[in-house]
C-alpha cells in the first residue's frame, strides 16, 4: 500500500474512491462530481494537505483537508468497502504532524473508533435543531432592526453564544459566493442581538444575543414564528440556548463530536 498527498491525484479518482466511500453512509450523497468540487473549493479543501492509501493504482482511502493556519480541518474520511478494517485511517494519519479538527456524526461508531486509534480525542458535541419556530416574547417598541450582507469585514460587537463549527464559521463564510446576512436588533445604539443568517437555506450559522428575549424579539423581525428554520451545530455546553430553543417547538435532527488531533513531531 502506498501512502502520499493527494495533489497529484486525478480528482476525479477521488470523487470515485469518495462515492464508494460514502455510498451507504447515513444520509445520501446528493451532489455530482462537479457540486462535489464546487464543495470542496467553497470549503477550502487543499489537495496538498490531503492523503490517499493506494493499491497500484488504485484509491482505496483517503482523507481530505483545509488548512487553517497551522491547523487541518478534516472534511472527509473515507476507506472503499474492500479496505475496511484493516486500519487504513490510523495509516493515513501517520503521514499528518499538524493538528487536525474534525466532526463526526454521533451514531457514526466505527468513524470515531478508528478517529480513536489515529489519536483523535472529542473536544465538543454539536447538534443541529429544526422546526416551526414558535412565538415568544411580542415585539418590543424601540428597537431597530437592520440586515446587512455578510462580508468579511463584518464586525459585531457582542460575542457569540456558542463558537461556531467550521463549515458555519466566519472564515469558511468568507470564501462562499452564497449571500449569508447578518441580522442586526439595537437598543438605542447597543447591539443586543445578531444572527448570521443563510436566507437561501433558511440557516442560523451563529447567533449573539445579551437575553433569550432579546432572541425572540430579533426572530419575531426576522419572521421566524410559524417558519420552518434551522440553527446548525450548537455546542451542547450552551444549555441555556438550547432549552431556548426546544421551549420554541426546535428538535434536534443531528448529533456531531467535534475531534482534534494534536500536532505530533515526526
Ligand atoms: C469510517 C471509516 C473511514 C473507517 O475505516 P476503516 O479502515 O474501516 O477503519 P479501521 O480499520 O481503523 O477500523 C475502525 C473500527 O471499525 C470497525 N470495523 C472496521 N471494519 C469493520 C467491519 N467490516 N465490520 C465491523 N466493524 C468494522 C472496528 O471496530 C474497527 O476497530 P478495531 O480495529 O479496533 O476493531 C470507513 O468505515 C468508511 O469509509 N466509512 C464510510 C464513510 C464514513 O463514515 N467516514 C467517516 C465520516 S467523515
Amino acid at each position: 500500500m502506498k501512502l502520499e498527498k493527494l495533489c497529484a491525484t486525478e480528482k476525479l479518482k477521488i470523487y470515485t474512491a469518495f462515492s464508494k466511500a460514502f455510498l451507504n453512509y447515513f444520509y445520501p450523497l446528493i451532489l455530482d462530481a462537479d457540486e462535489t468540487f464546487d464543495q470542496w473549493l467553497t470549503l477550502g479543501v487543499d489537495l496538498d494537505c490531503s492523503y490517499g492509501a493506494f493499491d497500484g493504482d488504485k484509491l482505496v482511502a483517503f482523507a481530505l483537508h483545509a488548512r487553517r493556519g497551522d491547523e487541518l480541518y478534516n472534511f472527509a474520511t473515507g476507506v472503499i468497502p474492500e479496505y475496511r478494517g484493516k486500519g487504513l485511517v490510523t495509516r493515513l494519519y501517520d503521514q499528518i504532524t499538524a493538528p487536525v479538527k474534525l466532526e463526526v456524526l454521533r451514531a457514526n461508531d466505527i468513524a470515531k473508533r478508528a478517529y480513536a486509534k489515529a489519536g483523535f480525542r472529542q473536544t465538543r458535541e454539536l447538534v443541529t435543531l429544526t422546526g416551526t419556530f414558535g412565538r415568544g416574547a411580542l415585539l418590543t417598541r424601540g428597537l431597530d432592526y437592520q440586515i446587512k450582507p455578510y462580508t468579511s469585514e463584518t464586525y459585531l460587537a457582542l460575542p457569540p453564544l456558542w463558537i461556531p463549527a467550521f463549515e458555519h464559521d466566519r472564515h469558511t463564510l468568507s470564501r462562499q459566493r452564497t449571500q449569508h446576512e447578518i441580522h442586526e436588533l439595537y437598543d438605542g445604539k447597543q447591539l443586543v442581538a445578531y444572527s448570521i443568517y443563510t436566507p437561501g437555506e433558511g440557516l442560523v450559522r451563529e447567533l449573539g444575543a445579551s437575553t433569550t428575549s432579546q432572541l425572540d424579539q430579533l426572530f419575531e423581525c426576522m419572521r421566524f414564528p410559524g417558519e420552518t428554520v434551522v440553527i446548525g451545530a450548537v455546542d451542547t455546553q450552551a444549555q441555556n440556548l438550547l432549552q431556548y430553543l426546544k421551549s420554541r417547538n426546535l428538535r434536534i435532527y443531528a448529533e456531531q463530536c467535534e475531534l482534534r488531533r494534536d500536532g505530533t513531531t515526526s
